[in-house]
């Protein structure tokens, strides 16, 4: 019976309508495949999946951060705000901002101002107050007009307050925050924040009349690489000829006043004025960049303060009233002492005298 014709033909009949069925069958899967991965993904992704995460795992809402996060991309999410940005809730790069300023910025930043602090205390520990070797004459030069000290107070207290208040800002949370609490750190901060604020600006008009005011006598000379090849004499109290400004005040004048303090104003202002279209990205860059050049800026002028006040007899006299002692002057500035004493046409040592200009009085020797 198997071998019978009736047999053989059911077989091919059924053959055949196995292999016509196939193609069907195919695209039943093809068809089935993206359905189940749709279903897979809405199970990761769904609002049901955000339903049974709530129980599974209550408070992991990364999906839904990581749809905010898509910022711009994710259609559904908008605002009726309109601004730069408006439409970035999570802006990405904010993280890696925040981990480089609470990072190095805060923790060497912070060493670098701590470390210039006690230098310089174990120095004057060690070296005291650079005087005087000969007597004061009595006999006092004019060395700052009135508009020259007005304007240098001026610039040092903005200074001081920017840097104490930004010490507030950068470092309070790590200084303040511990040893005083909240209430204290809090009020703080906010006060300096806004005193910040708003003498910036005044800082960088000060920052641009200082550049203007006392760049005449801040070029650099060729004795001044004799002064800097020198610096240990002039630290350890030995006379090193110098002009008006010597090498170190120059380094401060060019390194500190105009470079630094150019930096802190350009990255203040974009800090300080965000309503002309900058975006978070920056701000952050200048805020970095602005931290940065300012913890440099405090370090270097501890040592211009020092030199200023407690380091060099005479020289606060000098910012304080506008005038210093000949002797002062011949000691430490030979150079500006001998031009000074050839316009007046007073014998300078080791100069011979030249002719008095006619406004020799109105520049201030008091005889
Ligand atoms: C002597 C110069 C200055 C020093 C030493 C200084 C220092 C600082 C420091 C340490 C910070 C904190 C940075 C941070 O917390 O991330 C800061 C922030 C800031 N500075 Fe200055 N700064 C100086 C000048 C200026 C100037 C000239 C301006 C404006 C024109 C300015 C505007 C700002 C602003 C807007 C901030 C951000 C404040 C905030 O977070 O709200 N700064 N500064």
């Amino acid at each position: 019976m198997h071998g019978s014709p009736a047999w053989g033909c059911a077989a091919r009949c059924v053959i055949a309508l196995l292999l016509a069925s196939m193609p069907q069958a195919f695209a039943t899967t093809q068809q089935q495949t993206p359905t189940q991965q749709e279903a897979a993904r809405q199970q990761q992704t769904g609002q049901p999946a955000e339903a049974q995460r709530e129980i599974t795992q209550p408070l992991n809402n990364a999906p839904f951060w990581r749809d905010v996060r898509a910022g711009d991309k994710n259609a559904y999410q908008t605002t009726q705000v309109r601004g730069v940005e408006t439409n970035v809730l999570i802006q990405n790069e904010g993280e890696i901002w925040r981990r480089i300023r609470n990072g190095p910025i805060t923790v060497f930043g912070g060493w670098l101002v701590v470390v210039a602090f006690l230098a310089i205390g174990l120095f004057y520990w060690w070296r005291g107050e650079i005087m005087l070797h000969e007597p004061r004459t009595g006999r006092v030069i004019v060395r700052f007009t009135s508009w020259e000290r007005i304007l240098h107070w001026t610039t040092a207290i903005a200074f001081v307050t920017l840097a104490v208040s930004g010490i507030f800002m950068l470092f309070g949370r790590y200084v303040i925050l511990p040893l005083f609490g909240y209430t204290v750190f809090s009020t703080l901060t906010i006060i300096g924040k806004n005193l910040h604020n708003f003498i910036g600006p005044l800082f960088v008009v000060c920052t641009l009349l200082m550049i203007l005011t006392f760049i005449r006598d801040n070029f650099i000379r060729r004795y001044d690489w004799t002064w800097m090849r020198r610096i240990g004499d002039f630290l350890k109290g030995r006379h090193v000829p110098a002009g008006k400004y010597n090498a170190g005040e120059k380094v401060w004048f060019w390194l500190g006043v105009t470079l630094l303090g150019i930096i802190v104003s350009a990255t203040g202002l974009v800090l300080d004025f965000p309503n002309f279209g900058q975006g978070r990205e920056a701000m952050q860059i200048a805020n970095v960049i602005h931290a940065v050049a300012a913890v440099g800026f405090m370090a270097l002028s501890l040592g211009h303060i020092y030199l200023g006040t407690i380091g060099l007899e005479g020289s606060y006299d000098a910012m304080r009233h506008g005038t210093v002692d000949e002797t002062w002057a011949k000691e430490h500035h030979d150079y500006w002492y001998q031009d000074v004493m050839a316009r007046r046409g007073r014998k300078a040592p080791g100069m011979p005298p030249k002719t008095a200009p006619a406004s020799s009085m109105q520049e201030g020797w008091k005889l």
